[in-house]
Formats: C-alpha cells, sequence, structure tokens
C-alpha cells in the first residue's frame, strides 16, 4: 500500500477534514504513516484564521522542499482554509505544490489525487460544492474507523454570520445542515465501535436545521434524538453562536442528563461598538441575559468563550467592557487573541489606531483576568469527587489516566491500570488544581450501569 502522511492546523472542524480525507483514501490504497520521510503523499490541512496560522504553514513548506526535490515522484498538497483562499496564488508562494484543495472539496481528495497523477502539473480546486445537503456517505464493511472515546460528529459546515473579521464564512461557504438520521446512524456507529462521548461539531451549530433538510428538524430536538441512542453516555456541542441560542436549547440542558454542564460560546467582546463593528448581531446586555437565563437553569453550568482584544479602533474603555463581562460571567476558561487583519474581511480595511504595543497589553491584561477566575473556580472542585469519561494514558508524571469531567476540565489520575480502561465513565476524588486542569485519585468505576468501588485496590461491587 502506498503511505500518505496527513498533518492539521486549525480547528476541529481541519482534524474532522483530515480524518475523512484519511479514510477516503484508505479506499483508494493508501495508509497513513507518522513519518514524512516514508510518504507518497503529503497533505498539509491549513488554517488561516489568523496570521500565525498562515506564518506557521509557510514555514512548513520550506522544510518540505527538501523532501520534494529528493522525491520528485512524491506529491504535496495543501488542503483547508490557506488553500481555499490563496487557491492559484498558493503555487507563486509554494512553486513546488502539487495540489491545492479548498475545505468544501475534501470529499473528492482521491480524484484530485489521481488528477495530479495524470497530469504532469499541478491541480487547484477551490469551488464550492452545488449540492444542497451536506451529506457524509457511508463506506460499506471495514474501515479504519477506531473512535477515541470522545468523539466528533459533523452536523453541519459553514457559516453565514459573515462576521467582518472572519476568513470562515468566505473559506468554507455557506451553512448546510446534515440529514439528522444520517448523524443518528454515525452515531450509532461511532457507538458500536467505543465512543462514548459525542461532541457535534459545526461553526455555527445553533443554526443546525435551519434550512435545506428534507425532514426539518432544529438543533434542540437533534439533541434530544442524538441522547436517546443507546450507549451514548455524555453529549457536547461546539461551537454555539449567541443569536441562534434558543430558550429550547436552554430546556435541553435541563431535560437531558446526559447533556454536559458545560457550553463555549464565543462573545469576542463585551462593548457594544464593537460587537456592530464586529457584526455580531447582538448586545454585551443580550449576551449577559442569556448566560443569566442559562444558569437559572442549569445553576452550575461551567462556561467558556472566545476573546478578541485590539479591533480596530477599539478604546481604553471600550476593552475595559470585555474585562467587566468577562468577570461579571465567570468563565472558567477563554481562548483570547489579538485581532488580526485577514485577507478578504471587511475589517481589514478598518482604519486602525491601536498600537500593536497596546493591543498586546490588552491580551496580557485579558489572560491575567481569565487566570484568575479559572483559579478561583478551580477550587470548587477540589476534595470533590467528579465524573471522568477515560480518554487514555496520561502524558504527566504521577498520573496513570487523563480525561475530562462534564464540566470540560481536564483530568488527570492515578488508578487502577488493571481494571480501568478508556472508556469507562470513573469518579475521580480532586486532590490538586493547577491551571485550567485537575489531579485526583479514582475511587470508583461505572461500568455496564454497575458502580465498583476501587479504594485501597479492593473492588467492592455495589448495586
Ligand atoms: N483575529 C483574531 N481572532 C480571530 N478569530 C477569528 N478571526 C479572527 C481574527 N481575524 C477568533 C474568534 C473566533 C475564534 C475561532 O478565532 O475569537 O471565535
Ligand atoms: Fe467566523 Fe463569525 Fe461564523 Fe464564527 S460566527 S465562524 S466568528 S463568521
Amino acid at each position: 500500500m502506498k503511505q500518505v502522511y496527513l498533518d492539521t492546523f486549525g480547528c476541529q472542524m481541519n482534524v474532522a477534514d483530515t480524518d475523512r480525507m484519511e479514510l477516503l483514501l484508505f479506499h483508494s490504497g493508501y495508509v497513513r504513516t507518522g513519518q514524512m520521510g516514508e510518504a507518497d503523499l503529503i497533505l498539509i490541512n491549513t488554517c488561516s484564521i489568523r496570521e500565525k496560522a498562515e506564518q506557521k504553514i509557510y514555514s512548513l513548506a520550506g522544510n518540505l522542499k527538501p523532501l520534494k526535490m529528493a522525491n520528485p515522484d512524491l506529491i504535496l498538497g495543501f488542503t483547508g482554509c490557506l488553500a481555499q483562499q490563496e487557491g492559484e496564488r498558493l503555487l507563486e508562494k509554494i512553486p513546488f505544490v502539487d495540489l491545492v484543495l479548498g475545505p468544501d472539496g475534501i470529499e473528492h481528495i482521491v480524484q484530485v489525487v489521481d488528477e495530479v497523477k495524470g497530469k504532469n502539473g499541478p491541480v487547484v480546486r477551490t469551488e464550492f460544492d452545488t449540492e444542497k445537503n451536506y451529506s457524509i456517505p457511508e463506506f460499506a464493511g471495514e474501515t479504519p474507523l477506531h473512535p477515541g472515546p470522545s468523539t466528533f460528529v459533523n452536523i453541519i459546515k459553514g457559516c453565514d454570520k459573515f462576521c467582518t473579521f472572519c476568513v470562515v464564512p468566505g473559506t468554507r461557504g455557506r451553512e448546510k445542515s446534515r440529514e439528522a438520521l444520517e448523524i443518528e446512524r454515525e452515531v450509532r456507529l461511532l457507538v458500536s465501535r467505543g465512543a462514548r462521548e459525542i461532541i457535534l461539531l459545526g461553526q455555527n451549530v445553533n443554526a443546525y436545521g435551519k434550512r435545506g433538510l428534507k425532514q426539518a428538524v432544529p438543533f434542540h430536538e437533534l439533541l434530544y434524538r442524538v441522547a436517546a441512542i443507546p450507549g451514548v453516555e455524555r453529549l457536547r456541542f461546539t461551537t454555539s453562536h449567541p443569536k441562534d441560542f434558543t430558550k429550547e436549547c436552554i430546556a435541553a440542558y435541563k431535560d437531558i442528563d446526559i447533556l454536559a454542564n458545560h457550553l463555549h460560546l464565543p462573545v469576542q467582546s463585551g462593548n457594544n461598538r464593537i460587537l456592530e463593528e464586529m457584526r455580531r448581531t447582538h448586545t454585551a446586555e443580550e449576551y449577559i441575559s442569556l448566560i443569566d437565563e442559562l444558569k437559572s437553569a442549569v445553576p452550575d453550568v461551567a462556561l467558556s468563550t472566545d476573546i478578541i482584544v485590539g479591533y480596530p479602533g477599539e478604546s481604553d474603555s471600550e476593552f475595559e467592557d470585555t474585562l467587566v463581562l468577562i468577570e461579571r460571567v465567570q468563565f472558567s476558561s477563554s481562548y483570547m487573541f489579538t485581532y488580526s487583519p485577514r485577507p478578504g474581511t471587511p475589517a481589514q480595511d478598518f482604519p486602525d489606531s491601536v498600537p500593536q504595543s497596546v493591543k498586546s497589553e490588552r491580551l496580557q491584561r485579558t489572560i491575567e483576568l481569565q487566570n484568575r477566575l479559572t483559579r478561583e473556580q478551580g477550587q470548587k472542585f477540589a476534595g470533590q469527587e467528579v465524573d471522568v469519561l477515560v480518554e487514555g494514558r496520561s502524558s504527566r508524571p504521577g498520573a496513570d489516566f487523563r480525561g475530562r469531567n462534564p464540566h470540560y476540565w481536564s483530568v488527570n489520575f492515578t488508578g487502577d491500570q488493571n481494571r480501568i480502561r478508556p472508556g469507562d465513565m470513573v469518579k475521580v476524588r480532586i486532590e490538586e488544581v493547577s491551571g485550567h486542569a485537575l489531579r485526583g485519585k479514582a475511587v470508583a468505576l461505572n461500568r455496564g450501569g454497575k458502580r465498583t468501588l476501587l479504594e485501597q485496590g479492593i473492588p467492592i461491587t455495589t448495586g
């Protein structure tokens, strides 16, 4: 068999796209290798969300040149958002590239690779698919599909929000949802192969089912349907947009036991003028009242967010509003960025008077505030027992396993290595908190509806 080396930059959508390409290529005779030097085909699945992501890819491309020079038969491809954004231009920037394929074309990876082989020159594919629906066809028979205990399932692709700073609507195209029946079929298959936690994935999952489906299913209804599939022990979703987050979705948190008490809800800024400039289509007050409603329905819900500081023209006091909002909501963690101008986005042309040093200072202050909130919230877990889905062995010294609690904190813990397996749900007593991570000791194992105590290595089975 031929070998393919796949590397992924960027978000979970890209990780899912890479997995899909691996599966498609497997069925055309390629196995995945971890060694670039052994590969017949190298695919770099790229990201262009911020300038830094883009720079990383160009510097990796520089490192790939000697491989291509040494082996002219090697096929070198760039897929994903940078490929979509740059198209033919990428051939000028990286002249030794053979294949440029946008994210909407990954389903055609095999045909595009074949085209490269049959042609004496590079192939560029950046057109969007013309299908009305988003469908991920299934393969009959055996596939190299070995999901981890926690696995992502795409439910919607693209984004129609057009925030003024963001490349995604340009690189991933319009929102398209998958039929609920197809999603349920995939979840059943994943569960039969060992998945326990399902994370419904999309750029804006709350827009799921808004149009185009043969059978209209709103997002909250999809939550109920997936939660009802036997073997799904925990359910999450990401990413949400505040504008599309409905009361029915809040009700789902109350109704569905296995829907984890965590919500990632990007707010980007706490200032209304900046939110308007960003075209987020909601105010800071609306965001806070949504959060208050959720907190009153689900009192111990953990919240995380995305923040951009130093937007073009952001004043000191507008930035301070973001800090006020972060403190008010009490996020357990945040992804924080300084604004990065992106090609083809409206914000790129906004006049920007904020010096880079001020942007960096603002980012530092935001990080410090979030670190304090994370520390304070972590203390609430100290001495508590939390439910952890075991995802695998821990790389941390002194810990055996790693997983996450429902609030999406990462947990490293010690436990009986003869009894605990990935995919188990264990109770872990938390002994230490550091950053957004907890450490502890497994005290009980829940498997097949039975709870086994693990204290002092003496298993006691309870009802
Ligand atoms: N500059 C900085 N951050 C950005 N993000 C998206 N585009 C930009 C940009 N141009 C951030 C947003 C988004 C997250 C995925 O990346 O916070 O929610
Ligand atoms: Fe980008 Fe806004 Fe769509 Fe999120 S909602 S992917 S930030 S355009």
